[in-house]
């Protein structure tokens, strides 16, 4: 479907599945090439259960691990700017090479809040790739490593991303209408 209603709003297809799919695959071949040492995955919870999903089953490097976290800072169309705390990461990540996986960076607050939480624990280097990023709403300053691709500063859903908890089942990215 090219539109669809969420709560009373109007979304329009922004990504297909299949742009999707390229995306997750070159950035799959991205992070194979760069022969990093028995990388765990942290997926933060819960917009990147299916981006994590699709991206693990292009990933070929050797003894590589997959770990999930949560931590939210999103209510409604708009961050509020508060996080919470990171919920379950229950493993030793001292010298481990982690490599972030988001579905989306808007302001960074999350992403910073993380990281800041995952050096405390000594990892040995701190990957992030997401597979959206909005560049205008991008506040922080840290490099992310992989990104699958830059949007403009529009609110999306679908493909585990949601508006309101809906829309995360959606097989394509869908932009609210203007
Ligand atoms: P940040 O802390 O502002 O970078 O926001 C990060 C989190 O907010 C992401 O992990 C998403 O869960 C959520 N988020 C940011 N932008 C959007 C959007 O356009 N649609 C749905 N969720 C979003
Ligand atoms: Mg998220």
């Amino acid at each position: 479907m090219k539109e669809i209603t969420l709560h009373n709003k109007r979304f329009e297809v922004s990504i297909s599945e299949n742009e999707i799919s390229d995306i997750i695959n070159s950035m799959a071949n991205q992070i194979n090439n760069q022969n990093i040492e028995r990388p765990l995955f942290i997926a933060v919870l819960n917009g990147s259960f299916l981006f994590a999903a699709d991206i693990m089953r292009k990933i070929t490097i050797p003894n590589c691990e997959i770990s999930f976290i949560k931590l939210s800072s999103y209510s409604g169309t708009e961050s509020t700017g508060e996080v919470n705390k990171l919920i379950g990461l229950n493993k030793d990540i001292k010298e481990r090479n982690i490599i972030i996986l988001e579905d989306i960076v808007d302001t960074g607050i999350t992403l910073e809040k993380i990281i800041s939480l995952l050096k405390q624990q000594n990892a040995k280097s701190i990957k992030t790739a997401t597979l959206l990023f909005k560049p205008d709403a991008y506040k922080k300053n840290i490099d992310i490593d992989f990104i699958g691709k830059s949007i403009p500063n529009d609110f999306v859903v679908g493909f585990g991303l949601d508006y309101d908890e809906i829309g995360r089942n959606l097989p394509h990215i869908y932009k609210l209408k203007k």
